[in-house]
């Protein structure tokens, strides 16, 4: 009996640890947009029925389509995950083009429920993730057209392009739905703003500094 609770345990840790979207118990569950009841689905999104489901609900065209680095940080992201395919549902992967302009970033972020693989197709990019608590040990690497490289889940990572020419990548990441947190719009950006007094103790910042950054994002 102790043998069998010991197995429970362990393979409820492992289901708790986890690192990326829970198997599916189907072939599919193409996403539904609006459930018939209003009832709240935890996990993924409603199926649509089997047997109404299309090549469509499978696909997506455009992704060979620059996106637009007009913006201050001159990157662009396009997400193809459920939202956009919403075939994806409980399949636990998606897909994103990045785009930069030269000197273009794609800002300190993590995905939160998601591990990205990254394959360089254009430009030259600096690169790089964070270790967590206690080392905080930075890993990074300049890419080049071909190179591939990786951002363990919920690690704050970036891509810089430092060339002068634009850049573009396409990243895989193991989940349909990866979550972004953008540090600084999440940190100094918030809504409602975070108490100064909070960010000028933990960043060692002047309070006014503070507050600056706060109304710059
Ligand atoms: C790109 O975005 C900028 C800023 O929003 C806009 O002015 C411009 O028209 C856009 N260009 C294209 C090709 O959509």
């Amino acid at each position: 009996m102790q043998g069998v609770q010991f197995l429970l345990a362990i393979s409820l840790a492992f289901t708790f640890a986890s690192a990326s979207d829970p198997s599916p118990l189907q072939d599919f569950c193409v996403a539904l947009k609006d459930a018939k009841n209003d009832a709240v689905f935890v996990n993924g999104k409603f199926c649509k029925d089997p047997k109404l489901v299309t090549p469509e609900d499978f696909f997506f065209s455009g992704l060979n389509v620059p996106g637009n680095t007009s913006n201050r940080l001159g990157s662009k992201v396009t997400s193809v995950n459920v939202e956009q395919i919403p075939g994806l549902n409980t399949l636990g992967v998606s897909l994103a083009r990045i785009d930069y302009a030269p000197y273009g970033l794609n800002s300190p972020l993590i995905h939160h429920r998601a591990t990205g693989i990254l394959v360089l197709l254009q430009g030259t990019l600096y690169v790089g993730f964070v270790t967590s608590n206690p080392d905080n040990r930075l890993i990074s690497k300049v890419l080049y057209p071909g190179d591939v490289f990786v951002f363990p889940a919920g690690l704050i990572h970036f891509h810089f392009n430092i060339g002068k020419t634009n850049a573009v990548a396409i990243t895989g990441l193991s989940s349909q739905n990866p979550g972004v947190i953008t540090i600084a719009d999440s940190v100094f950006g918030s809504n409602p703003l975070i108490n100064p007094d909070v960010l000028s103790k933990a960043f060692k910042l002047d309070k006014n500094l503070v507050t600056q950054l706060q109304s710059r994002l």
